[in-house]
């Protein structure tokens, strides 16, 4: 190799106080493994010797521990974007010791291009191979790889080979045109492939880290009871649409969002024998994406990432031939493009944190204030899906909270944008529906029969007008929460 080898601690030396830094990958997957965690160490090094030492972080999506976990315990996480779900940097977010700004996925790399966020410094990016003119090939995620490898000064590579070199011919990278030149994005089935199989980037741009580490892959939730009968729901809904006609006998493709729940709720779906094979146009590519594949359930998976556990990556490469006719991995620019999800006719279904009985949902903050994980891709699928569903257990912690409340704490979908809400108990089709219809189908289908009384009181005592709203007890169930820790002791005037 041309390329100049150095190692991860000489790469990290590399990288200056208040450099911006892009990372590959997309969820765990993809993301760099040894450079971060020497930077990490340089942070704690720079701090203990009283020098300043931040960076500023784009990604993806959420990394592995490396990277949120180990630079946010090394305090040396300047601002971070757009999705994360390390319990480290969510506490230090949280405790507002680091700067975080949620955004749509898909926007991420157009807004680095156009400046919106400063300079893209330094790109680390890990690769199953590169050729000495630059060529770079990832690994099993993408993300924002593209963009930040052409704007960076340095490119820092981790040729990383935990992974097989015939990973080659999985991804497919765009280099699409900005604004106002941009032309139609190709993608006009599931399956098109619009661009390259390697970035290419300026060899004399490039430092190589030799590396073999694994993936940091962790598992999915077993399905329980709840998330099996959620599943089922969603399946019989589907079913019945197709039956109606509003959904092609052919079916359209699926996007499942992220989390045990879409997880479960995906297997679900396989099980159900009157749902056709179908095809997945998503970001995440999680376990039971990769049993369905395998059981011809799945026949296609367009996605940005394998977000998927380590026995479960292992069994992909063991039978790559397979799964890279299967497969197609690409930039979330692509995976969540909105062109290409509504032209595509997509049914979305995200996972809510908490939903209001008018269709508001709320995917990202605990009680209004704590962020959870973020937005994501659910905004970008959900806004411009062909229907929209959103999935939740009609209660979290023990029965202590609904997820079926007056007024969200937060919104991040609305409810024009929501179509339909599944939790254990049914479905509600908003479709349709008034503000006062909605409640009702939404208290009546998916809040806990517990709740339900309290919530239909709020209905009653709500304002007269279009949107019957009841200013005064709209976060009567939170209030409860935060001063006896359960929301069944609201108090609905
Ligand atoms: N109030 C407080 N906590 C709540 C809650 C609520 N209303 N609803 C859920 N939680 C808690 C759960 O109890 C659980 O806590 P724990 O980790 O302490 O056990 C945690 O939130 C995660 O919930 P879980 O039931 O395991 O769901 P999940 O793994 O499917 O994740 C989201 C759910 C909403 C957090 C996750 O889907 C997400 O980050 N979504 C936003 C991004 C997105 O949708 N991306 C997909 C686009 S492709």
């Amino acid at each position: 190799m041309v390329l100049k080898i150095i190692s991860a601690a000489e790469a990290a030396s590399l990288i200056k106080n208040d450099d911006n830094v892009g990372f590959s990958g997309f969820t765990h997957a993809g993301c760099p493994k040894v450079v971060p965690l020497e930077i990490a160490k340089k942070a704690e090094k720079e701090h203990a010797e009283g020098k300043p030492f931040q960076i500023g972080i784009f990604t993806g999506a959420s990394t592995g521990d490396n990277i949120d976990g180990a630079l946010s315990r090394a305090k040396a996480i300047k601002f971070r974007t757009p999705y994360q779900t390390n319990k480290n940097i969510r506490n230090a977010i949280n405790n507002e010791e680091i700067s975080y700004f949620d955004l749509h996925l898909s926007t991420l790399s157009q807004d680095l291009r156009y400046g919106f966020y400063g300079n893209v410094d330094v790109a680390i990016i890990e690769a199953s191979g590169i050729t000495d003119d630059g060529k770079i090939i990832p690994t099993s995620g993408v993300g924002i790889s593209s963009t930040i490898v052409k704007m960076a000064r340095l490119v820092i590579v981790e040729l990383n080979s935990w992974h097989p070199k015939e990973l080659r011919g999985i991804h497919d990278l765009d280099d699409i045109q900005d604004p106002p030149h941009r032309a139609e994005i190709p993608v006009i089935n599931v399956k098109s492939r619009i661009g390259k199989e390697y970035i290419q980037a300026d060899p004399a741009k490039i430092v190589v880290v030799e590396t073999n580490a694994p993936n940091d892959g962790g598992c999915f939730a077993p399905v329980d009871e709840i998330t099996s009968k959620i599943g089922e729901n969603a399946a019989v809904f589907l079913v019945n649409e197709i039956n109606r006609g509003t959904i092609p006998q052919s079916f359209l493709p699926i996007q499942s969002g992220v989390g045990n729940i879409a997880n479960a709720v995906l297997a679900a779906m396989g099980n159900n024998e009157a749902i056709p094979n179908f095809e997945i146009y998503t970001e995440v590519i999680q376990d039971a994406v990769i049993d369905l594949l395998e059981k011809g359930r799945i026949t296609f998976a367009s996605g940005g990432t394998l977000t998927v556990s380590n026995p479960y990556i292992e069994r992909i490469y063991q039978n790559l031939p397979f799964f890279k006719e299967r497969i197609v991995l690409r930039t979330s620019e692509i995976s969540n493009n909105p062109e290409v999800i509504r032209r595509l006719g997509i049914i979305s279904m995200n996972t809510a944190i908490e939903a209001d009985i008018f269709g508001n949902v709320n995917s990202t903050h605990i009680l209004g204030s704590k962020m959870m994980n973020g937005l994501g891709g659910s905004g970008d699928f959900t806004r411009n899906a062909y229907i929209s569903i959103f999935l939740t257990p009609s209660t979290a912690k023990g029965g202590n909270i609904s997820a079926i409340v007056p007024m969200v704490s937060h919104t991040d979908h609305n409810e024009h944008s929501v179509k339909v809400i599944i939790s254990e108990y049914g479905v509600a089709d908003l479709r349709g529906k008034s503000p006062r219809e909605r409640a009702v189908c939404i208290i009546e289908n998916c809040a806990h029969p517990e709740y339900r009384p309290l919530l239909y009181k709020y209905l009653e005592n709500g304002a007269e007008g279009q949107t019957p709203i009841n200013l005064y007890d709209a976060f009567a169930f939170h209030k409860a929460f935060m001063e006896t820790g359960d929301m069944r002791n609201a108090i609905i005037e």
